[in-house]
């Protein structure tokens, strides 16, 4: 139904997409990662192709099939995917960042594969840059729009995500549970721009959320 009512809506529009979860790997072997399944980034850029634009969608390593008449450049770290979102940003009018990014990686790789030896290993990591960070520093009239998951603070802690990264739009979801969220079908959000929260929604599928999402940025981007 909202797949009908949608169509047209990003007719012409070239939208990145990224999804999964990074990837930071320590030795041949072994990597540090995180829950995320893509399931909400590929819906978005389903949902994406449903009203008409041209979508790449930008994956982190994810059990799902993407939609083909996506342009898939698959990724595995933060580096790669910071390379390949900055090789295709400036000719792209919406940049929908759902990928669960790693915040840190070894700060070394090992060629070898590391051998147990003593009772404690220590990794040290270090910080992985702030993709949307980065990219706030080349956007010109694109429209950025950024996840925030949170299991405190949600409001508070999105806003301040919306402003410090220079975000058009924030989708908040609330990863505390096991309802929604990483992994699930499901998700409960809250939309917010920089004139504060348009709406919330309540426990939907991935699809419907997306659906939501694609009328909202159609209603904030130039025709
Ligand atoms: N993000 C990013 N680069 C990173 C980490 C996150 O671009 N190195 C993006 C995510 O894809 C998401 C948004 O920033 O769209 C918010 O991610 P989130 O993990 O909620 O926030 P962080 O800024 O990483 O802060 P924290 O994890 O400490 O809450
Ligand atoms: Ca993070």
């Amino acid at each position: 139904e909202s797949k009908l009512s949608n169509s047209h809506l990003l007719e012409g529009k070239r939208v990145i997409v990224t999804a999964g979860g990074t990837r930071e790997s320590i030795d041949p072997v072994r990597y540090i990662s995180n829950n995320s399944s893509g399931k909400m980034g590929y819906a978005i850029a389903d949902a994406a192709i449903n009203a008409g634009a041209d979508v790449t969608l930008i994956s982190a390593p994810s059990k799902l099939t993407a939609n083909d008449k996506a342009r898939l450049i698959s990724v595995n770290s933060s580096e790669d995917m910071e390379n390949a979102i900055k090789d295709n940003f400036y000719q792209s009018d919406i940049l929908i960042m759902a990928a669960a990014v790693s915040d840190y990686k070894p700060v070394s790789y090992s060629d070898q594969k590391i051998k147990k030896n003593d009772d404690n290993l220590f990794i040290k990591l270090s910080r992985t840059s702030d993709i949307l960070k980065e990219i706030a520093k080349i956007k010109s009239d694109q429209f950025v729009v950024g996840f925030a998951a949170e299991t405190q603070n949600l409001i508070e802690n999105a806003k301040s995500k919306l402003q410090h990264k220079n975000l058009d739009m924030l989708v908040a979801n609330d990863v505390s549970g096991d309802k929604v969220g990483f992994n699930s079908d499901n998700n409960k959000v809250y939309f917010i721009d920089n004139n504060g929260i348009i709406s919330q929604t309540g426990i939907e599928s991935k699809q419907k959320i997306s659906n939501d999402l694609i009328k909202l940025i159609s209603e904030r981007i130039d025709k």
